[in-house]
C-alpha cells in the first residue's frame, strides 16, 4: 500500500503512520478476523482504514483533514470509499462490532471518549486493540481501559510501540464527555464555557487566547468576522458579547471543537463550519479575522498548517480588512505574515505572547 499525508508536509521526519499502526495490523493478523465487524478510531491519515478496507470497517472521522486523507489514500490504492461507513464522533456505530481498533490519542479524555464509543457498540465477547508509541505511555491509559474492560493486557514492546488488548466488557461507566470552564470576559460577564473531550486547552481558557481576548477591539464598520481555528468558540463569544449584531463565522478542522462552539455561542447571525480550509466557507469576504492558530497537532509541532491558513486569510479579507493573530513569541509567524499581507504590526505583547495585526490594503492604497 502507498500511504501519504494530507495535508502534505515538507518536514521529512513526519510520517503518515507509526510502528503502533503496524503493531495493530500485526496483532490483527494473529486474530481470526474474517467476517468480523470492525470500527476504527483516531486513524489520522488512513493507514488502518486502507489496510483493513477488505473488512469494510467503520471509521470514526474527527477531522475534515482526516477524512480527506483517508479518501485520498483509499483512492490512491484503487479502493472505493464507502461513505456510509464514515461516522462522526457523536454518531453511534449503527450495528454491533466484534473488534474496535484505535491509536491512543494524546488527550486522555479523548482516549476515554473513543473507548466509550467503541465499548458501546462492542459485542459481549468483542475485543478492542489500542496502539501507542512507548514514549507516549501513561499509567492513566491502563486506568481508563480498566474502567471499561475486565481484562487489560499490555503487549511486549515492538519497534518502540505497544498494543493493549481489551476484553470482557464491564458496565458502561457513563463518562460525561463535556467539560466545563468558568471564564470572565473583559466586560465582566462570567460564563461557563463547555467543550467536548479532546478540544484545545481542557480545564482552562488558554493564556494566549485570554491575551487576545483582552486586547480585542472591534471597530464599528467591522461586521463580517471569522474566528479561524475556533476551538470551543470562546474568541467568537467574546466578539458576540461586544457586538451582538455581527455576522460571525467559526471554523475548525475538529468536529468536536465545532460542536463545542455550538454550545457556547448565543443563537443569531452565527455560522459554524467544520472545515480545514477557508475556501469551504464559500463566497464570503471578511472585515476581520481573529485566530489563535494551530502550531501543534497531537505529538507533532508543525506551523505549516497555520501558514497555509494565513495565505487563505489574505485572499478572503475585504480591502482594508484586518487579521489578528496571537502566538507564543518563539513561533516564527512574522516573516509569513509580512509576505501575505500589505502590513503587519504588533498590537500587543507580553513576556510570552504576541498579537500581530495584519492588514490588506484598501483599493485606493
Ligand atoms: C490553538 S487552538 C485554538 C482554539 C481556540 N480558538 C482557542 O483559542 O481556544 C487551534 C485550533 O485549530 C484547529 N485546527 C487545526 N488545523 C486546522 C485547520 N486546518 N483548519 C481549521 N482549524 C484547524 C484545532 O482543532 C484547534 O481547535
Amino acid at each position: 500500500m502507498n500511504i501519504s499525508r494530507y495535508p502534505a508536509t515538507r518536514n521529512q521526519s513526519l510520517r503518515a503512520w507509526s510502528a503502533a499502526d503496524e503493531y495493530i495490523l500485526k496483532e490483527l493478523a494473529e486474530t481470526e478476523i474474517s467476517g468480523k465487524k470492525l470500527a476504527i478510531c483516531n486513524d489520522r491519515f488512513g493507514y488502518l482504514a486502507t489496510h483493513l478496507h477488505h473488512q469494510n470497517p467503520y471509521s470514526v472521522i474527527a477531522y475534515q483533514s482526516q477524512k480527506a486523507s483517508i479518501m485520498m489514500n483509499l483512492q490512491n490504492n484503487g479502493l472505493m470509499p464507502d461513505p456510509e461507513k464514515l461516522l462522526n464522533p457523536l454518531e453511534p456505530v449503527p450495528e454491533s462490532i466484534d473488534i474496535g481498533v484505535m491509536i491512543v490519542p494524546k488527550s486522555l479524555s479523548l482516549f476515554q471518549f473513543y473507548l466509550q464509543h467503541l465499548h458501546r457498540s462492542l459485542t459481549e465477547d468483542g475485543i478492542v486493540i489500542c496502539g501507542f508509541m512507548t514514549r507516549h505511555f501513561s499509567t492513566q491509559i491502563l486506568t481508563i481501559a480498566g474502567e471499561y474492560f475486565e481484562d487489560v493486557r499490555q503487549s511486549l514492546a515492538w519497534k518502540k510501540s505497544r498494543v493493549l488488548i481489551l476484553r470482557g466488557k464491564k458496565q458502561d461507566p457513563d463518562f460525561d464527555p463535556v467539560d466545563t470552564i468558568p471564564y470572565t470576559f473583559s466586560n465582566g460577564t462570567s460564563e461557563v464555557i463547555r467543550q467536548y473531550a479532546g478540544v484545545f486547552s481542557s480545564g482552562n481558557i488558554d493564556f494566549a487566547t485570554q491575551f487576545l481576548i483582552e486586547h480585542l477591539e472591534v471597530t464599528g464598520d467591522e461586521h463580517t468576522i471569522l474566528d479561524l481555528a475556533s476551538g470551543n468558540g470562546v474568541i467568537a463569544r467574546a466578539i458576540q458579547l461586544k457586538k451582538p449584531d455581527a455576522e460571525l463565522h467559526l471554523m475548525d478542522d475538529f468536529f468536536l471543537a465545532v460542536e463545542s462552539s455550538k454550545l457556547n455561542l448565543a443563537p443569531g447571525n452565527v455560522h459554524f463550519h467544520w472545515s480545514d480550509s477557508i475556501e469551504d466557507i464559500g463566497n464570503v469576504e471578511f472585515d476581520l479575522v481573529v485566530s489563535n492558530p494551530p502550531f501543534h497537532f497531537a505529538h507533532e509541532v508543525n506551523i505549516e498548517v497555520a501558514v497555509d491558513l494565513f495565505r487563505e486569510v489574505a485572499g478572503k479579507l475585504k480591502p482594508g480588512g484586518r487579521f489578528l493573530c496571537v502566538a507564543n513569541k518563539h513561533v516564527g509567524y512574522l516573516a509569513y505574515l509580512k509576505k501575505f499581507f500589505t502590513s503587519c504590526t504588533i498590537l500587543a505583547e507580553n513576556k510570552k505572547y504576541i498579537i500581530y495585526e495584519s492588514k490588506k490594503m484598501k483599493a485606493d492604497g
